[in-house]
């Protein structure tokens, strides 16, 4: 007899194949990525569908708390489901929702209003700090919690022009939780973020968080098994790790410190797998 599914709608083989520790893409860039690109750290929304798609079923609800211009939220109505967004930043909520009023999803793909029928991207964007918004929701009313924070204090993002790009920050508020002073009180504020999700989710669901390591002063940070770490000691169990890169808009490796000492060119992110095991 075939064993119920309780968690996705996939087949027993497609859910066998997103379990590779290694995860390849090669997302080309989507009817959007003139306005998402505004922002130097955003996400392919198909790589959004794809992980929404294993950790929830059709019509179930996400919550991305560091929504920046939505590839979460877009990647819910690519995944048909149902999103919710926070972010601080009001230019980049703006982004989001003219995305909202340009586009819909067609047959599985985003396409501009005027170019055929859909559905909407319906999923709000709310603007404001995360940790505030979410004590406004219910306890128990979240079926995923999928995001992508920043990387650590004061991050530096460089664009796929080559150009660094400061836009994400938001320099002038200390609400930004890059805009903390040191890699401590950053890990402060990913445990008390860690205590909100646990709150939202319900139970036996999973916390999915988007996380690059980093190379500072000299040596490897591995931001990503730190994080974690943090939100184990809220009470999530760490149940694995991908390491995604996306080949498509890899930039090229640099020469960092050639003939004289290991440095990484680091191509991966880590996509961090926390459950409420509870
Ligand atoms: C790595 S980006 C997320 C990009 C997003 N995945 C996308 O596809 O556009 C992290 C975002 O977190 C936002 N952020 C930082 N601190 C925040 C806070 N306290 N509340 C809400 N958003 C915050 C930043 O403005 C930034 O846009």
């Amino acid at each position: 007899m075939k064993k119920a599914n309780l968690l996705n709608d996939l087949s027993g083989s497609q859910w066998l194949y997103w379990t590779d520790t290694l995860y390849l893409t090669n997302f080309p860039p989507d009817a959007t990525h003139h306005l998402r690109k505004k922002h130097g750290a955003m996400k392919p929304p198909e790589l959004m569908a794809e992980i929404i798609s294993f950790f929830t079923k059709k019509n179930e609800l996400v919550l991305d708390p560091f929504a920046g211009v939505g590839g979460t939220l877009i990647g819910a109505a690519l995944a048909g489901r149902r999103g919710i967004g926070f972010e601080l930043n009001p230019r980049w909520v703006e982004i989001y929702r003219q995305i909202q009023n340009e586009y819909i999803v067609h047959n599985g793909v985003i396409i501009p209003k005027e170019q055929g029928r859909g559905q909407p991207i319906a999923a709000p964007l709310y603007q404001g700090h995360c940790l505030a918004l979410m004590k406004q929701l219910e306890a128990g009313s979240v079926d995923a919690v999928i995001t992508d924070p920043p990387y650590g204090c004061q991050h530096r993002v460089t664009g796929f022009s080559g150009e660094t790009n400061f836009n994400m920050f938001n320099p002038d508020t200390p609400l930004d939780f890059a805009n903390v002073p040191d890699f401590a009180a950053f890990l402060g504020l990913m445990e008390e973020f860690g205590r909100e999700a646990w709150r939202l989710l319900k139970a036996k669901r999973y916390l999915i968080m988007i996380v690059g390591d980093r190379y500072v002063d000299g040596e490897f940070l591995p931001l990503g098994f730190l994080v974690a770490e943090r939100l184990r000691q809220v009470g999530f169990k760490l149940k694995g790790i991908r390491l995604w890169s996306n080949k498509a808009t890899q930039r090229p490796l640099r020469p960092y410190a050639v003939y004289t000492s290991f440095v990484p060119n680091i191509t991966h992110q880590n996509i961090l797998i926390l459950k409420k095991d509870a």
